[in-house]
């Protein structure tokens, strides 16, 4: 059977699955055939190896039982960087890449500055600035031990300088303290966590679960300010769309000034930030 036709067979079975099966048909094809998409392209009418076959069989099995593409693929892209993903770490979203943006832009060119990226995951957040901002020295800050796996991964991939700490936020106590603090924590409600689409719940619950309400990390790290950020230091938060104003208010309690909320793309709140009082 011949790629073009494949990919139709795939399409079809993936829709019962997935809301964009045409992506998800090619990323599978091009996993299970080693070609880079463009290559793809150039090869429909080209049969598969009974390898690729198989290969291809067995990733379709654990997509349609639910597993993320991204987890099958082994590595996403985030702020055109590579990331390696899998079981036990959070696949990095594009809505962050926001984050990533306002972070870069709180961040002077010429001055030497430290950043803290706290509860970072595969480290997508903390070495996509480091790539962009030669002169930030940044920390990345995570607990779980199969997400801290693919943080060093990262690092290495990424060819990046900078540090991993393996620590709970709760209980970290820096060596110094941070120009700027960004932090995209677990903010899903405990009763959210029980409507969450299949894919989603196949992502570790420590990476997605902020307690009763939601806030527990932004309450904590907030009111734990001077532990991490230097007079005068940014906070910038990733938020779920519907907590900007508790965060917010969360600032205005331990009188951070400048509290401002950023919309993604999509129109949705997706960043909370605010500076320390002097
Ligand atoms: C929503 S994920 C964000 C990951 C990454 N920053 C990103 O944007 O893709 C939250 C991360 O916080 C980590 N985490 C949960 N509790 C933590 C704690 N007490 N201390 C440090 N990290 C924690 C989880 O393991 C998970 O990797």
């Amino acid at each position: 059977m011949t790629i073009k036709n494949q990919k139709e067979i795939l399409i079809s079975k993936l829709s019962k699955v997935s809301d964009s099966p045409a992506f998800e048909a090619n990323e599978l094809l091009a996993f299970a055939t080693g070609c880079d998409k463009a290559t793809l392209a150039l090869k429909q009418r080209e049969e598969l190896s009974k390898a690729q076959q198989k290969r291809l069989n067995t990733c379709l099995k654990k997509r349609i039982k639910g597993l993320p593409l991204q987890y099958i693929i082994g590595e996403w892209e985030f702020y055109s960087l590579p990331f390696k993903v899998g079981r036990g770490v959070l696949i990095p979203r594009a809505d962050s890449e926001l984050l990533v943006d306002l972070a870069l832009k709180a961040l002077s060119s010429n001055t030497k500055s430290t950043l803290f990226d706290l509860c970072s995951g595969s480290g997508a957040l903390g070495i996509a600035v480091a790539k962009n901002q030669p002169n930030v020295s940044v920390t990345l800050v995570e607990k779980s031990r199969k997400a801290f796996k693919y943080l060093r991964q990262n690092i290495s991939l990424n060819a990046a300088n900078l540090t991993a700490v393996r620590a709970d936020i709760f209980k970290w106590k820096p060596e110094c303290l941070a120009d700027i603090v960004i932090c995209n924590p677990p903010y899903i409600t405990k009763k959210e966590m029980l409507s969450l689409q299949k894919e989603v719940k196949n992502e570790p619950t420590a990476a997605l679960c902020g307690g009763e309400d939601g806030l527990k990390f932004y309450r904590f790290i907030i009111n734990n300010a001077n532990r991490f950020l230097k007079p005068n230091g940014k906070m910038l938060f990733e938020i779920g769309y519907t907590q900007a104003n508790d965060v917010a208010e969360l600032f205005k309690a331990a009188n951070f000034k400048q509290i401002e909320v950023e919309k993604d793309l999509s129109g949705n709140d997706r960043v909370v930030s605010a500076r320390v009082s002097s």
